[in-house]
């Protein structure tokens, strides 16, 4: 579509030849003859550049190009002036003005200055866009107290330029949370750099991370940045932190201690200036017990915790994460929007999710994918998810041993039972036909323990 210009001058004649000019570059022009009409007609519909005249009888352009920053901050101006001083130049360009033209006008001067300045509109636009669509796609669902919470920690970490450390189960979102962050801080227009520290060979880490010189070693034929050079007055996200070799932790601790750091194979000192935030489901205090994860490095790493809780931790989450995904997954199909029935919806609720968020996702994609009715159903489940105990059974069953077999029966049998009892193990034992104390020494050898069962359902 033409761009459309809108020309404000109080001389007639330059509005009339600048229009000509610009309708057979095939822009669509308009002229202003004041700054008061030139804002009625800007109210009315929004340019996508003004060409601004700056000496003006009434109220002058400096008046409007300052008017417009206001109101319309993303819309390009170009001044114009006769009596071009310096000081209006500069003053203009301070306001916020693309650019600065002298009468009388050249006019391939006027369109190249133009073409600049509608394509660095439409650059910042479609920046803005993306960033938008990074923020929508990486929104954290979470009605329940715990994730408000959360939400609340990462409002208030994310600003500072403080270490974070972020624990949890596998696919309980500590990624998410780091992008978060990063988005929600002063660093957003800088890069966002992962490292995931597990999935990098240990011979190859120092150079993922610190980058190598020309002919460091075999192979290294070219000179490559690492990620901390990447991620320069951005943020990195070491993930997986916790399968870190100690050689590599000692290497991670003196950038965090001296924000400095070597090529591999180089003499130069490069500095950096990285926000670092990290993520683990390893148990890091264990690990320090057990000698494997430095306490030096912890602390260090550790000075903003965000702990996020496994999804059945969070019941109140599910139906919300649910529907998110149900939307996402139907747009991304082109289909029409799936829904779940209520007693698919009530299976779905308290099934444990032992994959946390990223199973629930795994798991509604492939519905969507593979179911073809509008509602999906319990019978459109996964088994585990729609008959957990017949499933558990039947693996139990399967067993080599007649042992566990029958411990796999005893288990669903008595769980069955206490369950239909309100976990009342006195009227259990009475309903099965065994005395209390030999129900509970049963429950004991099967490992059922009532307390934590009726705290799971
Ligand atoms: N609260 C949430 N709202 C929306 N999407 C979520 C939420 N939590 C997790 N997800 C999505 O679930 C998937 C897994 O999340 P993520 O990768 O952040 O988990 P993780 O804790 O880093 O897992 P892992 O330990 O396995 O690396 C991602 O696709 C993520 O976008
Ligand atoms: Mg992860």
């Amino acid at each position: 579509m033409a761009s459309s210009i809108l020309i404000v001058d109080d001389e007639e004649s330059i509005c009339r030849a600048v229009a000509g000019i610009l309708a057979d570059e095939g822009y669509t022009p308009a002229s202003a003859a004041s700054v008061d009409e030139a804002l009625q007609r800007i109210e009315q519909q929004v340019p996508d550049l003004v060409l601004l005249d700056v000496a003006m009888p009434a109220r002058d352009g400096i008046e409007l190009l300052e008017e417009l920053r206001r109101s319309c901050p993303e819309l390009p101006v170009i001044m114009m002036s006769g009596h071009g001083t310096i000081e209006t130049a500069v003053r203009a360009t301070k306001l916020g003005a693309y650019d600065f033209l002298e009468k009388p006008l050249s006019y391939d001067k006027l369109l190249l200055c133009l073409a600049r300045a509608l394509e660095t509109s439409r650059l910042a636009q479609e920046n803005r866009r993306l960033r938008e669509e990074i923020t929508r796609t990486h929104e954290i669902i979470g009605e329940s107290p715990v994730m408000q919470e959360l939400l609340k920690q990462i409002a208030v970490a994310a600003p500072t330029d403080g270490r974070v450390l972020i624990t949890g189960e596998n696919g309980t979102g500590k990624e998410l949370v780091a992008r978060q962050i990063h988005l929600n801080s002063k660093r957003v227009s800088n890069p966002f750099v992962e490292v995931n520290c597990a999935a990098i060979p240990e011979e190859l880490i120092e150079s993922v991370l610190f980058g190598h010189e020309k002919g460091a070693f075999t192979g290294a034929i070219q000179m490559k940045r690492g990620r901390f050079e990447m991620a320069d007055a951005g943020t990195i996200f070491l993930d997986e932190i916790g399968d870190m070799s100690l050689m590599t932790q000692a290497k991670i601790l003196r950038i965090l201690q001296e924000h400095r750091f070597e090529r591999v194979g180089g003499s130069e000192t490069l500095e950096v200036n990285v926000r670092v935030i990290a993520a683990t489901n390893k148990n890091l205090e264990t690990e320090m017990a057990e000698g494997r994860f430095r306490e030096d490095l912890y602390y260090r790493l550790n000075v903003i915790p965000i702990y996020v809780p496994p999804l059945r931790q969070r019941r109140d989450d599910i139906r919300p994460l649910l529907e998110h995904f149900l939307e996402r997954a139907s747009a991304q199909n082109s289909g029409s929007r799936r829904s779940l029935s209520a007693k698919a919806l009530e299976k779905l609720a308290v099934y444990p999710w032992p994959g946390n968020v990223r199973e629930l996702q795994n798991i509604v994609e492939r519905l969507v994918l593979m179911c073809p009715r509008p509602v999906i159903d319990v019978e459109d489940l996964p088994p585990q998810i729609a008959h957990p105990d017949r499933e558990k059974l039947l693996r139990g069953l399967q067993s080599e041993k007649l042992a566990d077999a029958r411990a796999a029966f005893e288990r669903e049998y008595l769980l069955g039972k206490l369950r239909a009892n309100q976990w009342n193990i006195s009227r259990t034992a009475e309903v099965v036909g065994l005395a209390r104390e030999s129900l509970s020494r049963k429950l004991r050898s099967l490992g059922i323990t009532v307390e934590k069962q009726k705290d799971v359902e």
